[in-house]
Order: C-alpha cells, then structure tokens, then sequence
C-alpha cells in the first residue's frame, strides 16, 4: 500500500470544486463533495484532458473537452465520449490537510 501524502489544505478546495495537485509525476483531482474530499485521476480517459477545471455536479465532474462525465467516487464513466473508468485514490483528510495515496 502506498504511503499517504499531503497534497492541499481543506479550505484550499472549496465545496462543489476540484483542484489539481502531483503526487510525483501523477495528475491528481482533489475534488470536494459536501465536504467530503475524493480523488481521482486528473487525466480524462477519453483523450486525456485535465478533468479539474470542469464542473461538479453531485458526486459527477464533466470533462471540460467534450462533455464526457465520470462519478467522481467511483471513477466510473457515465457519459460518452467517456467509456473507460478513472482510477480512484483513497483520499482522508487529518488535522485539515487533505492527504491522497497514489500507487507508485
Ligand atoms: S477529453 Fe474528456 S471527454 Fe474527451
């Protein structure tokens, strides 16, 4: 399992948003959903798009390319043109930091 890290600070990602942060060489999406933080791949499976600068609606994000939409705590693709699923990162958040693993 890999090793936690430390990636934002809660009031960096507000309610309804996305932001993107590295872990390594690795994009990431921290996404804030009611207050509660996921992440996934900031990489669009469908042409590989960053995913974080589009819209969040419910536990939704819209590719901000061509309107391809993912569950964001599943990473499951919903809508075409997105087919295959996103990769899912455990996500916490401890003393108001928002920490993400991210298989190395
Ligand atoms: S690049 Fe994301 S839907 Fe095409």
């Amino acid at each position: 399992m890999s090793e936690f890290v430390t990636v934002a600070r809660v009031e960096e990602v507000e309610p309804g948003s996305a932001r993107q942060v590295f872990v390594g060489d690795t994009p990431v999406a921290i996404c804030n959903i009611d207050g509660k933080f996921h992440a996934i791949s900031d990489i669009c499976t469908h042409e590989e798009f960053f995913l974080s600068g589009g819209v969040i609606e419910g536990c939704e994000i819209e590719c901000p390319m061509h309107r391809g939409v993912f569950n964001i705590k599943t990473g499951e693709a919903e809508v075409y043109p997105a087919e295959d699923p996103l990769p899912v990162y455990p996500c916490r958040v401890v003393d108001g930091e928002v920490q993400v693993s991210v298989p190395g």
